[in-house]
């Protein structure tokens, strides 16, 4: 039996990839590379000497995909693909809709077909509306701030739909924080195009000369410092995360929904001392206004998720900006042989 990872080649989907072959599972991926790279799988299975078998497909063709599930013994489906750049999804939302939600629609209703109801769901804590209180359980009241999040938000209700419909469906929802950080090979990471939107990629592109200074936005937040605060995760932790969310998946018939972060926050500023001490290196900066939209402070109750499926992000911020600087430094135009061009950031 296989997992099927929609995405698999992303960022966060690739290093998940390498927690599911370490720990022996068959995996098959399907992804259209319109923000990533095949040249990332090569890497994948380099690191684990295992195979993998890949199709690229777009999930909006169900045709094509009927043909995955036909030609492979599919146990579960990891579901990453999808657009995740914020600023673009408020510009294009029609674009977002149908890459993110029909596509998913495509996927569950060939997964229906074949009777693979186990699904393992990519979301993001941009479900959550401004946290009165802190740190972030699964409850708290959600709110939409952008169509982004709001494909986030309705994918949920949907595999909520479906499994009220038919309760043999296995579903787990993931609310990521903020995975940073990289495989500690340095032979894959985050390849950002362009000027990225989110502070690590950022901060290693000034330190490697690409960009001048980060700016930081905003230095008067209810803060320590007045800077924002996140709760930044590991990215292999986070894929971890994704194995762990899957044996529970397959174990169980029911609909989990779990935060995926480390449980504590830091401050911009405090990310660029770590990755500074970290790596030796001096990162210029300066303040600026603060980017619209953004809340002072983020992070995750992850108790839910280290109960029921005895997960728990290990790795240390000094650990991510080191790791995240090897795979910068080691790749400085990422995977280089771009198939195809998107704006998508994260
Ligand atoms: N920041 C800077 N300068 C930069 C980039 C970011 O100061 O150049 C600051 C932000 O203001 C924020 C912090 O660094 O305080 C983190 O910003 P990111 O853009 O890295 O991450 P966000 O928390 O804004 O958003 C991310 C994803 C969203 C997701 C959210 C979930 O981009 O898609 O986490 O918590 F929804």
């Amino acid at each position: 039996m296989a997992i099927l990872v929609t995405g698999g080649a992303g960022y966060i989907g690739s290093h998940t990839c390498i927690e599911l072959l370490n720990a022996d599972y068959e995996v098959v991926i399907v992804d259209n590379f319109s923000n990533s790279n095949p040249i990332a799988l090569q890497r994948v299975q380099q690191i684990t000497g295992k195979t993998i078998k890949v199709y690229e497909i777009d999930l909006l063709n169900e045709l094509e995909l009927e043909r995955v599930f036909q030609e492979n013994s599919i146990e579960a489906v990891i579901h990453f693909a999808g657009l995740k750049a914020v600023g673009e999804s408020v510009v294009n939302p029609l674009l977002y809709f149908e890459k993110n939600l029909i596509s998913t629609i495509s996927l569950c209703t060939v997964m229906q077909k074949y009777n693979v109801k186990n699904i393992v769901f990519s979301s993001s804590a941009t479900v959550y509306g401004l946290p009165e209180t802190l740190p972030i359980t699964e409850d708290f009241p959600l709110e939409v701030r952008n169509p982004y999040g709001r494909t986030k938000r309705m994918i949920e209700e949907m595999l909520h739909d479906v499994y009220i419909s038919d309760s043999s469906w296995s579903i787990s929802i993931l609310r990521y924080f903020n995975p940073i950080g990289a495989h500690e090979s340095g032979l894959i990471g985050e390849d950002s195009i362009g000027i990225p939107n989110n502070l690590m990629p950022y901060i290693t592109k000034v330190a490697i000369g690409e960009l001048k200074e980060l700016n930081v936005f905003g230095n008067t937040y209810e803060t320590s410092d007045g800077t924002g605060v996140r709760d930044y995760i590991h990215v292999c932790d986070l894929a971890n995360g994704h194995v762990a969310a899957l044996k529970k998946t397959i174990e169980m018939n029911e609909v989990g929904i779990f935060n995926l972060g480390t449980g504590r926050g830091y401050s911009v500023l405090e990310v660029l001392r770590a990755f500074e001490s970290a790596t030796s290196l001096t990162v210029p900066y300066k303040v600026c206004d603060p980017r619209p939209g953004d809340v002072a402070i983020y992070y995750a109750d992850a108790t839910r998720a280290f109960k029921e499926l005895g997960w728990k992000a290990k790795k240390s911020l000094e650990e991510m900006c080191k790791d995240a600087w090897r795979w910068q430094l080691n790749n400085p135009n990422g995977y280089l042989k771009r198939k195809k061009q998107s704006t998508s950031s994260k």
